[in-house]
């Protein structure tokens, strides 16, 4: 049975940062953000946006009806959930209107997240053919304000369709993983930003990707000729990149050079948006999809996430996957966006509801948001 990603949606906040403007507010030397960490923009979402609305959000652009009543499964991965006991994908019931015959829970394992319940839901359809699972990734990254991290921000969340017969990406249900307890990157519950070491991350990222590379070679004897793509967890473009980097000299120059350009196609999305955690991945792909892709292509993912947990699988783009992506709506998304001066920003930053908000639903620019905090219950509103 063929299974993998039969759509593919996803959503960005309406406001962002120009990186070259946040570089000069910050006294560093634009060409170290935009080419040294190699990002663009980055996403900022309004103070009643959170992992919840952004899922319900990037789920809404590609659920139909007939979705809804075969789903089964709902794996929400994010690490920036609202709540340490109820699941992210709990409060999604009822703004998406999903019927109650299905199993919905959430995944925390940093960027690995979204990896996780991408395999838990091919098991899922393998064992329940005709069903579908939903699978999103959603979150918010934060550094803090003037921390090194901050350049590698970012919000927003992929929704990803899985079924048999899929018209976007078969998964070949090849792949090799391993998880080591490293202190590359961490958030107590306690705290709203993440704590990173961020060289440590990379280094431990780039090992990671390595060792799985030379796994997956012996286990399924290939070599990159196999594949025409790589794709990368991009939390910043200039990550992937570092990985990427690892293959040349390994490799033909004519397969490095097909990598490398597909790649660029791959960041194009990210360097726009910034970091989206466990969605970066994703975000990778669909961004090739958009820009690059062509059916019948064979490609290899690696998944990353801190604390850490790597994945490197394969899969195969399907004839016709073009006609699934909106790629007018994705482009419009991102070009009509409003841009805020870092100033904005920083207050926006600053802003954290607490209990007996209420929210101005005429102030709300988005279809999903928080509406109110009652008894420290975080409730959500869809907009008419
Ligand atoms: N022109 C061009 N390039 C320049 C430059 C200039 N003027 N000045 C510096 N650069 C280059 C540097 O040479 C360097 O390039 P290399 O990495 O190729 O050597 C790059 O810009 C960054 O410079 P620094 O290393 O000096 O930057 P920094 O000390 O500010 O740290 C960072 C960069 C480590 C990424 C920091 O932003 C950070 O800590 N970010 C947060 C951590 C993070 O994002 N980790 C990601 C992995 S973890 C993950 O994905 C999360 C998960 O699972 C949840």
């Amino acid at each position: 049975m063929k299974i993998g990603i039969d759509k593919i949606g996803f959503y960005v906040p309406k406001d962002y940062i120009d990186i070259v403007e946040l570089a000069k507010a910050r006294n560093v030397d634009p060409d170290k953000f935009t080419i040294g960490i190699g990002q663009d923009k980055q996403a900022v979402p309004q103070p009643y946006q959170d992992a919840v609305t952004m899922a319900a959000s990037s789920a809404d652009t590609i659920l139909t009806a007939a979705d809804k009543k075969d789903l089964g499964l709902l794996i929400v991965g994010t690490e920036s959930s609202v709540d340490e006991s109820k699941s992210t994908a709990a409060f999604l019931m009822d703004l998406l209107d999903l019927p109650e015959d299905i199993r919905a829970f959430e995944i925390k394992q940093a960027c690995f997240g979204a990896t996780a319940g991408l395999q838990t839901a091919y098991d899922f359809i393998s064992n329940n053919p005709g069903k579908k699972a939903l699978v999103i990734a959603s979150d918010i990254a934060r550094y803090g304000i003037k921390t090194p991290g901050e350049v590698t921000q970012g919000a927003g969340s992929v929704a990803m369709l899985i079924s048999q017969d899929p018209r976007v990406l078969k998964l070949d249900h090849k792949s090799v993983y391993k998880t080591r307890n490293v202190g590359d990157f961490w958030r107590p519950t306690f705290s709203k930003t993440a704590f990173a070491r961020g060289k440590f991350s990379n280094e431990i990222y780039v090992d990671f990707f390595k060792t799985l590379w030379e796994k997956y070679q012996t286990k399924y004897d290939v070599t990159a000729n196999d594949f025409s793509t790589m794709l990368f967890h991009i939390p910043y473009t200039k990550m992937g990149t570092k990985a990427l980097r690892t293959l040349e000299g390994t490799v033909s120059d004519e397969k490095y050079a097909e990598l490398t350009d597909h790649y660029q196609e791959s960041i194009k999305f990210s360097r726009a948006v910034g970091n989206l955690y466990t969605g970066s991945l994703y975000l990778g792909l669909l961004s090739y999809l958009v820009n690059g892709a062509q059916a019948g292509e064979k490609m290899l993912l690696f998944s990353y996430g801190s604390g850490a947990v790597g994945e490197l699988y394969s899969g195969e783009i399907q004839p016709g996957f073009e006609d699934v992506i909106d790629k007018a709506s994705l482009l419009k998304m991102l070009d009509d966006r409003q841009k805020l001066s870092i100033s904005e920003y920083e207050k926006l930053y600053q802003i954290e509801y607490q209990d007996g908000t209420i929210v101005d639903s005429a102030k709300v620019d988005a279809k999903f948001y928080l509406s109110e905090i009652k008894e420290n219950e975080r409730l959500y509103k869809k907009s008419k």
